[in-house]
């Protein structure tokens, strides 16, 4: 069976200039669509426009953090200009900053909220006009499956990913009658530049949970997205161990509680 086409949509994505969202770029320019991709800095944006030229589609690159709604609305409307009405959104930018929560100082608790879930608020509220305006499309939101399993280490990036589950539940409700389909992307640890920086902050307790789990190519990971969104799938989940771990968590939680208990034995490292 061929790869879904996605020709001709014109797909907005924030994040789009590196890890996952940049694959998933790569892997929708490769299947037909017009690209905008959105992140703040120039020259990763730059770099990736070229590149996703080369797929033969039409690129629209541009400058903007996610957590400032003005600029996003500018850049959203430069890109409508651009690029045409709007078909689909990827609300993908994010990052983690684990540790030990008394450790994690405020502004770090409030940047990880701002950018993972309000940064995703925005992009939502400025695009679903567009959506119903053109008769429907898709959204797609990044979470991840520490959004339904409490790690230890990722207080505040787990709150903000387990308030996009819901934010996808709801708003799957409220605009199914506008066609718009809501899907929700649960990346398993992907080698991207964000992973390799949040390894590196890992207490000890979250790195012995976490050993041995597989760590997945974005290039794979975007192609499943991109053919789960395709196959209007709700909820896109990637591998054995995290359908395994959505499972416990759903329906024996007791497992994944003795499981964090008997890998954090002996307290933490205060
Ligand atoms: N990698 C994993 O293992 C994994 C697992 C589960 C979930 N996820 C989720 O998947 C998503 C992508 O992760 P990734 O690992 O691909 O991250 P990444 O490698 O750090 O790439 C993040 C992208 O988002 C952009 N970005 C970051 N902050 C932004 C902001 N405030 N406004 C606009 N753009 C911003 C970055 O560009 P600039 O820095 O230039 O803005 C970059 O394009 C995130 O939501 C993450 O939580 C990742």
């Amino acid at each position: 069976m061929g790869k879904a086409s996605f020709r001709g949509q014109h797909v907005i994505i924030t994040g789009g200039s590196a890890g996952i969202g940049l694959c998933m770029a790569h892997e929708l320019a490769r299947r037909g669509a017009d690209l905008t991709i959105l992140a703040r800095g120039r020259e990763r944006l730059d770099a990736a426009r070229a590149d996703l030229a080369a797929h033969g589609g039409r690129v629209f690159a541009d400058s903007c953090d996610v957590t400032d709604a003005e600029t996003l609305a500018v850049c959203i409307d430069r890109a409508r200009a651009e690029l045409g009405p709007i078909d689909g959104v990827v609300a993908n930018s994010g990052y983690c900053h684990p540790g030990y929560f008394h450790e994690l100082n405020p502004a770090d608790l409030k940047r990880q909220v701002d950018v993972n879930l309000t940064g995703c608020l925005y992009t939502l509220r400025l695009t679903i006009p567009l959506l119903r305006e053109n008769g429907g499309g898709f959204i797609a939101i990044t979470s991840s499956p520490a959004g339904n399993a409490g790690v230890f280490g990722f207080s505040a990036y787990g709150a903000t990913k387990a308030a996009l589950n819901h934010l996808a539940h709801i708003l799957r409700a409220e605009y199914a009658r506008d066609g718009i389909r809501v899907h929700l992307l649960l990346p398993p640890d992907t080698d991207t530049p964000g992973y390799e920086r949040e390894v590196l902050l890992y207490p000890r307790e979250t790195k012995a949970i976490l050993e041995g789990g597989r760590l997945f190519a974005p290039e794979r990971v975007a192609r499943q997205f991109a053919d789960g969104i395709a196959r209007n799938k709700k909820r896109i989940t990637i591998g054995f161990e995290a359908h395994l771990l959505l499972f416990i968590v759903r329906y024996c939680p007791f497992l994944w509680d003795t499981y964090v208990r008997w890998k954090t034995r002996g307290g933490t490292d205060q």
